[in-house]
């Protein structure tokens, strides 16, 4: 069909998608607190929410977002290089960059524009026309990654999923004059395992890389006081940005690319994620804020969301049930086809547990799944009815 008629165009698009069960659809959700929710007036438990803090509910948080709204507005008007960067700004970049341990933080709108940003920046290291660039990307790390190093049009290898010794050949071929940029998740986001940290760490000791780690789902979740995952294998040195999304664990919205201070000066100047774009709301940056500084005194949340990941990951193993390695809140139970996957979502549902069926594109071809998210907010009952209906609908 000519996509000169557009509409018809999408109506086509669309019904090939429904047909193969890859539709995506969205329904208004009506939010109770961290871990319920109803849909069309029935309630479910939520096991498919990056809450794994439950900060998004936090009375202390709620109450310091609300005094900065009250005394800060609920825009910030601008820009960051133009008016946009307030003192509430500044302060929540401090907390964040003492809180990674990195000379600097900067504080973009969402996790998918701070990866676009440090990107963009680690592009135009490369010179004029930026020749002198190559990314070398996981084959699992997150669409935002792929989509910012696809649209600086600079060259692009994908290695296979933490394959390092695909990585290792890559590096050893290089251009010794073509600045070299890694970009992998610390814990990824679809398959709740980890990167191998401490192999590319031994790669850092032959070859001279930048890499770029996404802490989107290690941040709050590993690491004292929630830094993170290379805080908790003590590779943070390894790590020349560290992105984190604020959506996550820290319950709210917006990333940050922690760095060192030239690599902040450079973002502000080429991170076009971070200069066209008006800063988030002062409300925003103080909500950070008082959870980094919740996290700092409730290490309890950590250990409860570790403690159920590790509970159910046993409990399914242990009934057969087929996952990858891992020991992180995020946990995939996969299907053979898409419409499996939506079939035991749909059977769940029933009986009110809210699990979401990821499919491709957002996952490979064949590895349909159940995306199951745990949130230390679950209690201990809410626990043992998943265990017993994800036993019932997965396939051993
Ligand atoms: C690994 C990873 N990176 C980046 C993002 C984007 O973060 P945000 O939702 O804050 O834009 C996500 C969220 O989906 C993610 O899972």
């Amino acid at each position: 069909m000519n996509p000169v008629d557009w509409n018809a165009r999408c109506i086509e698009l669309l019904s090939q998608r429904r047909e193969r069960a890859l539709l995506r659809e969205r329904h208004p959700v009506h939010v109770i607190d961290a871990t319920h929710v109803e849909i069309g007036g029935k309630r479910f438990i939520n096991f498919s929410s990056n809450d794994y803090l439950g900060y998004t509910h936090h009375p202390q948080i709620i109450r310091a977002t609300i005094e900065a709204a009250q005394s800060h507005g609920v825009g910030s008007g601008a820009a960051g290089l133009i008016t946009g960067f307030t003192d509430q700004h500044a302060r929540c970049e401090a907390a964040i960059a003492r809180w990674k341990g990195t000379e600097s933080a900067v504080l973009l709108p969402s996790g998918y524009q701070a990866n676009l940003a440090a990107v963009q920046t680690a592009a135009a290291l490369g010179g004029e026309g930026n020749s002198g660039v190559r990314f070398l990307i996981d084959k699992l790390a997150h669409a935002s990654l792929i989509d910012a190093a696809r649209a600086t049009e600079m060259p692009i290898r994908i290695f296979p999923h933490n394959n390092l010794t695909k990585l290792a050949r890559l590096l050893k071929d290089a251009d010794p004059n073509q600045l070299q940029v890694v970009l992998t998740e610390s814990i990824f986001s679809m398959d709740g395992d980890a990167a191998d940290l401490a192999s590319i760490a031994e790669l850092k000791k032959s070859y001279r890389f930048m890499l770029i780690l996404d802490e989107a789902h290690g941040s709050g979740v590993y690491g004292s006081s929630g830094a993170g995952y290379a805080a908790e294998v003590g590779l943070q040195n390894i790590v020349d940005v560290s992105i984190v999304t604020l959506s996550k664990a820290i319950g709210c919205i917006g990333g940050a690319a922690c760095s060192s201070a030239p690599f902040r000066d450079a973002l502000l100047n080429f991170g076009r994620a971070y200069i066209y774009s008006t800063s988030v709301p002062p409300f925003v940056a103080a909500s950070v804020a008082a959870a980094i500084q919740a996290m700092l005194s409730e290490p309890q949340r950590q250990q409860r969301v570790r403690e159920l990941a590790r509970h159910v990951r046993q409990s399914l193993t242990r009934v057969g049930i087929k996952i990858p390695p891992g020991d992180s809140p995020i946990i995939p139970i996969l299907f053979d086809s898409e419409q499996a996957a939506l079939n035991a979502a749909n059977q769940l549902r029933s009986q009110g547990l809210l699990v979401v069926a990821v499919r491709p594109p957002t996952v490979p071809a064949g590895t349909s799944r159940l995306r199951v998210t745990l949130s230390c907010m679950h209690s201990d009952e809410e626990i043992a009815r998943l265990l017993q209906a994800v036993e019932k609908v997965a396939k051993k």
